[in-house]
């Protein structure tokens, strides 16, 4: 990739991103069933950023906001760096349970938060009745929504997603928040959001506040990398690889900690582990001196005493790091069991 500063032309330093990119983010969303015009695409530095946006234009100190249950950490950081309380709702494969989500609603939330990805960290993926229910539900409370989507081409299970949130409900203020460090490379930080137009000026000031603008140079490897004619072979196989290494760790587990349950999900980077008891903080200590670092959750959830069973184990590791990872982790276990 060959570039000259001279061809980035206007926009290059302006906080909504390179104006190619934008258009290109557009197309794509429009081409998975969100009609979108560049001019309702302000490019951030990773999803993470367009979460703590997103965040920043709609919450104020003490407000409450909807949550999944568990979540992406990010989220839970963004929300409480802001001064609100997050609201759990729970999740199962199918996205959030509705009748809790319902539930929450009645507190009367300043903002809504879902992820129409592959969730994170349970590798479910958000059914076609709860989006429109969802999208139902957020017109009728007439609450803004952030729809995170950042795990949307993590995804190897070959069914196509049904069409985002945001697409059902197009005057509505919802935010999708995208990831092209997710597609490509973790060091990319380019990510995207889209929102009706007035919505995305906001997030435009609110994202010139954090950075000015995001890396004009990581935009345009970005931009490269969408055009490249190899682009969707390249997703692919880092798919199969990912595939591989989820299976891998789940029949690893299966094999050497049987007292744990976990499945095989159909995309994302971690599997979310059951163990036989309580005792995943303790645990994550003991296999912390062990050498590997897994994550209890309680920075997943706002109600960690739901979850003091669970782990989360990222796979997105080469096969011999996750062949002696587990390995240690069942020295730790015997460890921890031995301790009683
Ligand atoms: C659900 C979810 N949202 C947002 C992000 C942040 O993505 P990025 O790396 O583009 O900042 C992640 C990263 O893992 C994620 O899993």
């Amino acid at each position: 990739m060959r570039v000259a500063t001279r061809d980035l032309g206007p926009g290059a330093d302006d906080p909504w991103g390179l104006p190619a990119l934008r258009s290109r983010v557009a197309e794509r969303l429009g081409a998975i069933g969100l009609p979108s015009r560049a001019e309702q695409i302000v490019i951030t530095s990773g999803a993470q950023q367009g979460l703590s946006i997103a965040v920043g234009c709609w919450l104020r100190p003490g407000d409450r906001v909807i949550v999944d249950d568990p979540t992406y950490p990010g989220v839970l950081s963004a929300v409480l760096g802001a001064g609100a309380r997050p609201i759990a709702v729970a999740v199962d494969r199918h996205g959030p349970v509705l009748a809790e989500l319902e539930a929450a609603l009645a507190a009367r939330p300043a903002l809504v938060y879902v992820q129409s990805g592959v969730h994170s960290p349970t590798g479910g993926r958000l059914s076609d009745h709860r989006r429109d229910r969802i999208a139902q539900l957020v017109v009728d409370h007439r609450v803004p929504l952030v729809e995170d989507h950042a795990l949307f081409a993590v995804d190897w299970s070959g069914v196509r997603p049904p069409r985002p949130i945001a697409a059902r409900v197009p005057d509505h203020p919802v935010a999708v928040v995208g990831s092209y460090s997710k597609r490509f490379w973790g060091g990319l930080r380019v990510g995207f959001v889209r929102a009706p137009e007035p919505v995305a000026r906001r997030l435009a000031r609110v994202k010139a506040t954090h950075d000015l603008g995001s890396s004009a140079f990581s935009q345009l490897a970005a931009l490269h990398l969408l055009d490249h004619r190899d682009h969707g072979r390249f997703v692919e196989r880092r798919n199969r690889g990912l595939a591989r290494r989820a299976e891998l760790l789940h029949g690893l587990l299966a094999e050497h900690l049987p007292s744990w349950r976990s499945s095989v999900p159909d995309g994302g980077l971690s599997l979310w582990v059951q163990l036989p008891a309580p005792v995943a903080a303790r645990f994550a200590e003991v296999a912390l001196r062990h050498g590997v670092s897994v994550a209890p959750a309680d920075g997943l959830t706002a109600r960690p005493e739901h979850h003091r069973d669970r782990l989360r184990l990222s796979f997105a590791r080469s096969e011999a790091e996750l062949r002696k990872a587990v390995d240690r982790l069942a020295g730790a276990w015997a460890e921890l069991s031995e301790r009683g």
